[in-house]
């Protein structure tokens, strides 16, 4: 499948066709099929024996993914892993197994099946599906939480280390990483920062899964749990919110940078690590966020002038926006 192919009869079936792709991986990351490939080729039947699997529908399931070079099969019908399909292994460098799993799971695909209601009414249905708001529901279902918060903090993987080289804290001391998760980002700048102090601030619940000290940080990392709605750490020199505020209406979003500007010192500044949607039609996987954020959030991804005017009504002035090599840019504020 192209999705930008030439002919726009063509694009629309593909576009159409296009979910099939996301469920086959999946049922392969959720089945493991790439782990026992790891010792090399195998046939379908001989995994599904292991995995105590359908034969014909695994064989079926496997050819549709080689055919996208997610595996890829030999003349006697074995299946190896390919470049695509070894970062579906658990434990291969840079694995993206837990991230399809999170991106693909039921919290984003049942409201994606009433996306055309939302855009109806303005109201996405996570509540009515699951009963309670997005990080609510996650908090109380351990598995689905723990699902989404490994698999946050292995997309996050992918670009904390670029998006923390991109900015210059070489005068800071102490930065508070709000809605942190498990800390790969706020690791990732005490690394590259040796004289800065962190504090990692989320969820009870998220913190108990906390990475700093495994990281060898824990002398140079606090974790505190709290509720970012309530308040946040005092007196630090910067406040990172990475995938925060696209998690939230604007008038929530006022609310967590009022309490941000009321922590931060005079000199404090903001970090916003969000997409900036740019102007124009060009791909941008802000655009795909974006309307992720409306099926199953109250949030959004937001232009530059969005930010500026959210900023303002918090009592802060956007200063910058730094683009960094990944999908987010960092949008700096100070006090108004
Ligand atoms: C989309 S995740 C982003 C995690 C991390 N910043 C990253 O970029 O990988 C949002 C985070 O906000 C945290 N969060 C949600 N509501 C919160 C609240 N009221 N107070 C503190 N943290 C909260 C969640 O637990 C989660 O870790």
């Amino acid at each position: 499948m192209n999705p930008l192919t030439e002919n726009p009869s063509q694009r629309i079936v593909d576009l159409s066709f296009g979910f099939i792709y996301s469920a086959a991986l999946c049922a392969a990351a959720e089945l493991g099929v790439a782990d026992l490939l790891e010792q090399g080729p195998r046939s379908a039947a001989s995994l599904a024996k292991e995995l105590g699997a359908d034969p014909q529908s695994l064989y079926r399931l496997l050819r549709l993914l080689a055919s996208a070079e997610v595996f890829s099969e030999d003349d006697s019908g074995h299946f190896s892993l390919t470049p695509a399909a070894n970062y579906l292994r658990t434990n291969a460098p840079g694995s993206l197994r837990s991230a399809v799993l999170m991106l693909t799971q039921r919290t984003f695909w049942a409201p994606a099946g009433e996306l055309s209601q939302t855009v109806r009414t303005g109201k996405d249905p996570f509540d009515r599906i699951f009963g309670a708001p997005f990080f609510d529901y996650l908090e109380r279902d351990a598995k689905e939480g723990a699902r989404f918060h490994h698999g946050m903090s292995c997309l996050s993987d992918l670009e904390n280390g670029p998006i923390a080289r991109s900015y210059d804290f070489t005068a800071m001391q102490r930065v508070v990483d709000v809605g942190g998760g498990h800390g790969g980002f706020i690791i990732e700048v005490l690394k590259a920062n040796p004289q800065v102090r962190g504090v990692l601030y989320d969820h009870r619940h998220v913190l108990a899964e906390a990475r700093p000290t495994q990281a060898g940080l824990a002398d140079r990392c606090e974790l505190a749990e709290g509720d970012f709605f309530e308040s946040v750490p005092a007196g630090a020199d910067a406040y990172l919110l990475k995938r925060i505020l696209h998690d939230w209406s604007d008038e929530v979003c006022v609310r967590i940078l009022r309490n941000c500007r009321k922590a931060m010192p005079a000199h404090g500044r903001i970090l916003v690590v969000d997409a900036v949607i740019p102007p124009g039609n060009t791909p941008h996987d802000g655009k795909l966020l974006d309307v992720l954020m409306m099926m199953s959030l109250p949030g959004r991804e937001r232009t530059e002038e969005e930010f500026r005017k959210l900023f303002a009504q918090a009592g802060l002035r956007l200063t910058r926006v730094i683009h960094t090599p990944a999908a987010l840019s960092i949008t700096e504020a100070v006090a108004a």
